[in-house]
């Protein structure tokens, strides 16, 4: 036996040299076999244009100053901005990753193209302007930018920018938040307590309350509660958000293909955060329809007969089928 294999060994090793040369035929044969590496999606996923593709002329000004307010939004609207003191502090770019551009970062590839629609918390047909004054009185605690300031143009003109290409009608694939699938039991804040201090407390803070950058305008970890957070009206509000949010970005360095939490530790510790203090926002007129309300929408009334508990906390899968049922 052990003389075949060697004289096949030999066969092979004679027509390989023949046909690829001896030294190509010994370095296939040295090179270890390749343990195969982490295959990962095929993703096809949304980019931003280059910025080289910014025009030059004083339309490319307007979109370099949206991104500019995008990224470092404290510096010219925040509480000593150099503009106009409007917001609490946080920078668009703390929620909306890279100036808006990473992939399931909350990034704005779908707002060009699917704007102005019609949005059921406020009932009404809402333009690019409305949407972003929303995250303005909303995510950044603030008061509205007027629609022809030059800050809301120079904004709205880079997320149109980023939009480019993208066909009207359309959300890329990797827009927006990636959608967590639900868990049976409500979400635990007891447990996302302490997943939140092993993850996540060095940079927020124990009291979440972020840590200042040196210039003390803007946050190095921006706050998650507390007087300087978003308020209750906020999109990261809602669980879901906050869940789908962290799962695909946090802690620091985490992507919607390498994520470094659990489902279940990203329900848990948006449970955790959305259940401390942060600033109150008057919501009364939101969700004209209340049957339009998102199941994770925490405050009543509500027309599906679920409690305020169970939108704000799960399980969520019981009020899906219920409003399935009702239709
Ligand atoms: C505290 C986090 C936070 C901050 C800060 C924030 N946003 Fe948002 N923003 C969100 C969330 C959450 C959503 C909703 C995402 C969803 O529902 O999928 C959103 C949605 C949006 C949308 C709509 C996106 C879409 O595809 O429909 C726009 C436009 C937007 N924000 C602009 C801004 C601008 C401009 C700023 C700064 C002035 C800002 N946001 C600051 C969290 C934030
Ligand atoms: C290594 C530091 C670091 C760690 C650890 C970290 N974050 Fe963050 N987080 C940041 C930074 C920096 C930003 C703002 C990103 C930017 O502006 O580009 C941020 C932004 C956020 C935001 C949106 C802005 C806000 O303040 O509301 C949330 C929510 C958040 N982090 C939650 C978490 C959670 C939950 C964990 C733990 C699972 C975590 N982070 C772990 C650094 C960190």
């Amino acid at each position: 036996m052990a003389l075949l294999g060697v004289v096949i060994f030999s066969i092979v090793f004679v027509i390989a040299t023949l046909v690829i040369g001896p030294s190509q035929f010994v370095k296939w044969f040295e090179t270890p076999i390749a343990t195969p590496t982490e295959i990962k999606p095929v993703d096809n996923l949304w980019q931003a244009p280059a910025e080289t593709t910014i025009p030059t002329d004083a339309s490319g000004d307007e979109i370099r100053y949206g991104r500019e307010l995008i990224a470092h939004t404290a510096d010219y609207l925040g509480p000593q901005g150099k503009v106009m003191a409007i917001s609490n502090g946080m920078n668009c770019q703390n929620c909306h990753l890279d100036a808006g551009t990473k992939p399931f970062g909350n990034n704005y590839s779908a707002v060009a193209s699917t704007y102005p629609k019609f949005r059921a918390r406020s009932g009404s047909e809402e333009t690019i302007e409305k949407r972003v004054n929303d995250c303005i009185e909303r995510s950044l605690n603030g008061n509205a930018l007027s629609n022809d300031s030059r800050e809301m143009k120079a904004m709205v003109s880079y997320i149109k920018w980023l939009g480019t290409g993208v066909p009207k009608g359309e959300s890329p694939k990797g827009s927006g938040l990636i959608e967590l699938p639900y868990l049976n039991y409500p979400a635990d804040s007891a447990k996302g307590k302490v997943a939140y201090e092993a993850k996540c407390v060095v940079c927020h803070g124990k009291n979440g309350e972020g840590i200042k950058a040196a210039d003390a305008t803007s946050w190095t970890y921006p706050p998650l509660w507390g007087k300087d957070s978003y308020n209750d009206g906020a999109g990261l509000y809602r669980l879901s958000r906050f869940a789908g949010y962290i799962k695909a970005n946090m802690p620091l360095g985490s992507t919607y293909n390498e994520p470094q939490l659990s489902d279940e530790e990203a329900w848990n510790i948006a449970a955790y955060v959305n259940s401390l203090p942060r600033p109150e926002k008057d919501i009364s007129s939101d969700w004209p329809d209340i049957s339009k309300k998102p199941i994770d929408h925490p405050f009543g009334p509500f027309a599906d007969g679920f409690n305020e508990q169970q939108h704000k906390y799960g399980p969520f899968a019981p009020i899906v089928e219920t409003r399935k049922l009702k239709k």
